[in-house]
């Protein structure tokens, strides 16, 4: 029998439970295989192989103090040809144990919201500004984003999005270089290196402040025009 104390177990089944919804909810009930499966196109074949070789040439990533704090570097998840592409801050405590972006609670609000305007987190993908876990999930500081701010630049490159969505003011004061506030950010299309770009709430911040769901459900549906204006 093992010796990890039965609460590691616990947490062991837990993460396991969420990770196998997340490919549930990924790739429906039966797992294809994205490097052979007829309904993946050759698009999307190549843009997943770019990613898998791009995600392996830095998994030992040490350009900041991150880097030694980290269960797991976060890359990001969803499909490799999406045309939408949704940004958020930087991994928390189940993203940093798993390895996969948005799998916490406000990861299950960002799937419900993405719901509301009819994607699933298979039509998406999902990545951070920064992507190992700051201590005490703390704000990432200037010179963590400037060095992980080079892969997520690529990243965006290999997926080639119609449209990016950043999830609250770090996100979109990084992509957009401002010191904006997120209220005067809102309801605009912005662009980053060519591609529009729509910033709402992050949502940690709705699940810490509520009131803040009628405006990210504003946002969102616009965002769902644009998207459908863009992607025919
Ligand atoms: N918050 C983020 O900004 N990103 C995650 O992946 C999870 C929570």
């Amino acid at each position: 029998m093992s010796d990890l104390p039965i609460e590691e177990i616990r947490k062991l089944f837990a993460f396991t439970r969420v990770y196998l919804d997340q490919q549930h909810e990924l790739f429906g009930p039966s797992l294809p295989d994205l490097m052979t499966s007829p309904e993946i196109s050759a698009e999307a074949r190549e843009k997943a192989r770019l990613l898998d070789e791009f995600q392996a040439s830095f998994s030992a990533c040490q350009n900041c103090k991150l880097g030694k704090t980290r269960k797991n570097l976060v890359f990001g998840s969803g499909n490799p040809n999406a045309k939408l592409l949704v940004i958020g801050e930087g991994p928390g405590a189940d993203e940093d144990e798993t390895g996969y972006p948005f799998v916490g609670r406000a990861g299950q609000l960002l799937t419900a919201i993405l719901k509301a305007i009819q994607f699933t987190r298979q039509d998406v993908y999902i990545a951070n500004i920064v992507k190992c876990r700051p201590p005490q999930n703390r704000k990432p500081e200037p010179d963590e984003v400037a060095e992980c701010m080079p892969y997520l630049k690529n990243q965006i490159r290999i997926i080639r999005p119609a449209i990016i969505l950043a999830l609250g003011a770090t996100a979109a004061n990084t992509l957009l270089n401002n010191t904006d506030s997120l209220g005067s950010m809102r309801g605009k299309i912005h662009t980053f290196e060519g591609t529009p770009l729509i910033v709402t709430y992050h949502p940690a911040a709705l699940l810490r402040n509520p009131n803040y769901k009628p405006d990210t459900w504003q946002d969102v549906q616009f965002l769902r025009k644009q998207y459908d204006l863009l992607v025919r």
